[in-house]
């Protein structure tokens, strides 16, 4: 059930539809928790991340039905109530959406029970950040074996804050915290990726007041009560990139729908350089290989408005078919080029190196993470046995396992589902030859 046999070396072509992103979906459910009427979610992909968000929500009371419109979730918090830690702890290492629930469970109910988080094996990913926050909200924070129970004896209270770096989950921590609290709230060095931007839309319906200056500063001004939003969660930028790396990758032509010029900005550029062409149009972006060389490049990653780390993965397989030395330096997460070991045992050239081989030292550097790849192309790719090791590198392995000559089979295609929707049937309407 879990694995896929995969007959590669046909170009995929033909058009796909992308929904709501997944890096949003779940925030904004969460959001919901914090209304006093029912939320109405528009634009919901069926992934397993919205499926772990609904069964928490659900533990704690709110219900979650399926909306009129195709994909619209109906969220209604009026019964919030205190979930049963055991039950809670069964959605424990699924996914990294329980932390975010700190804020809106203790404003709703005075304290909350968070479970060990899980998420993609792609670098420690501590939750540091989140609790220094919340502390400085006034939370009280016990570490138990279980998980994390957290109270609030004197309430949340605005606060300033600084991140150390401009985490996503920290600066949405923050914000589901902030929107509520006593007080205004000053967050420097926050996130400024598309879905926070989209998640702050979602809290401005609900009543808050957020301002969103430069140089990453946000100031939150705390209500007292928050109502329901209805919203159309943007479309999901990293699904759309992973599209179009295959496309280049497999030399296919990908209409895909719902993708958004705007939030893709960095990307276009990157594919473009590299030689692929697309075509902005009405209702979505067109990518295609236009024949010829693909040319190597160097790119880093980086937090909005730089080169997402999550389109890194999949351009990576696009990037074995360029012609010459592509250099990748890789300066969110510090072990997000594990999955290249399967694309070397298919054929390609890529070494791995500790040092920033790119213009911006990391916080990586000196500290012995492979976290800098040379590919070398371009390279014939031939088909091999894979296990998925995460998301974004499993999409990364059924596009090289489509880009190589012969058949593969890929083992834990499960793990997909978290974040690409209906992804089997969009690879067979593409023409993609699987079983
Ligand atoms: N970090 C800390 N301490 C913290 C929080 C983060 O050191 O308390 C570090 C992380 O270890 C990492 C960096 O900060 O090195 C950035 O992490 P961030 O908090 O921004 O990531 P996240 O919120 O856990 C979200 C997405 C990721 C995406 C990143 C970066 C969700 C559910 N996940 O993760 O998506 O890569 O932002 O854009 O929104 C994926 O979709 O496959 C995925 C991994």
């Amino acid at each position: 059930m879990d694995t896929l046999t995969v007959h590669g070396g046909n170009p995929l072509s033909g058009r796909i539809a992308v929904r709501g992103a997944k890096n949003l979906v779940p925030k904004a459910m969460v959001a919901a928790l914090l209304g006093d009427s029912p939320s109405r979610l528009r634009n919901v992909p069926a992934v397993s991340d919205v499926d772990v968000a609904s069964g928490l929500l659900e533990l704690h009371g709110v219900s979650v039905s399926a909306g009129a419109e195709d994909g619209e979730l109906v969220l209604d918090p009026s019964q919030v109530e205190q979930a049963d830690v055991a039950e809670v702890n069964a959605h424990a290492g699924s996914s990294r959406i329980p932390i975010l629930l700190c804020g809106p469970l203790l404003h709703r109910l005075g304290r909350a029970f968070i479970p060990d988080l899980g998420g993609c094996r792609i670098g420690d990913r501590p939750i540091d950040f989140h609790l220094e926050a919340l502390r400085q909200f006034g939370a009280v924070i016990e570490k138990a074996p279980d998980g994390l129970h957290l109270s609030a004896p004197h309430g949340l209270r605005g606060t300033k804050l600084s991140l150390p770096f401009p985490s996503v989950g920290a600066t949405e921590q923050v914000l589901l915290t902030a929107v509520t609290a006593q007080g205004t709230t000053e967050l420097r060095n926050a996130a400024v990726e598309p879905e926070i931007l989209d998640l702050i839309a979602v809290l401005q319906k609900m009543g808050a007041i957020i301002s969103v200056h430069t140089d990453r500063v946000f100031r939150i001004q705390g209500v007292e009560r928050l109502r329901g939003f209805v919203h159309r969660a943007l479309p999901d930028r990293i699904e759309a990139a992973s599209w179009a790396s295959a496309a280049l990758a497999t030399g296919g032509n990908i209409d895909v729908l719902g993708a958004k010029q705007g939030d893709l900005t960095t990307f276009l550029n990157v594919f473009r350089t590299v030689g692929g062409e697309f075509d902005v149009h009405d209702a979505g972006i067109r990518f295609w290989h236009p024949g010829g060389p693909l040319h190597s490049l160097a790119l880093e990653t980086d937090v909005h408005p730089g080169f997402m780390t999550d389109w890194q993965q999949p351009l990576a397989v696009a990037l074995t078919q360029a012609t010459g030395l592509s250099i990748l330096h890789e300066t969110v997460y510090e072990n997000r080029f594990g999955f290249t070991e399967a694309l070397v045992s298919m054929g390609a050239v890529i070494q791995l190196y500790p040092e920033c081989l790119g213009a911006t030292p990391c916080r990586f550097g000196q500290r012995n993470f492979l976290h800098s790849a040379v590919i070398s192309g371009p390279t014939k790719l031939q088909g091999a046995d894979l296990t998925i090791p995460d998301l974004r590198g499993g999409f990364s392995y059924l596009i090289a396992a489509l880009t190589a000559h012969g058949t593969s089979t890929v083992r834990g295609v499960d793990l997909i589902n978290r974040g690409y929707e209906n992804f089997e049937d969009k690879l067979s309407a593409l023409g993609a030859s699987i079983s």
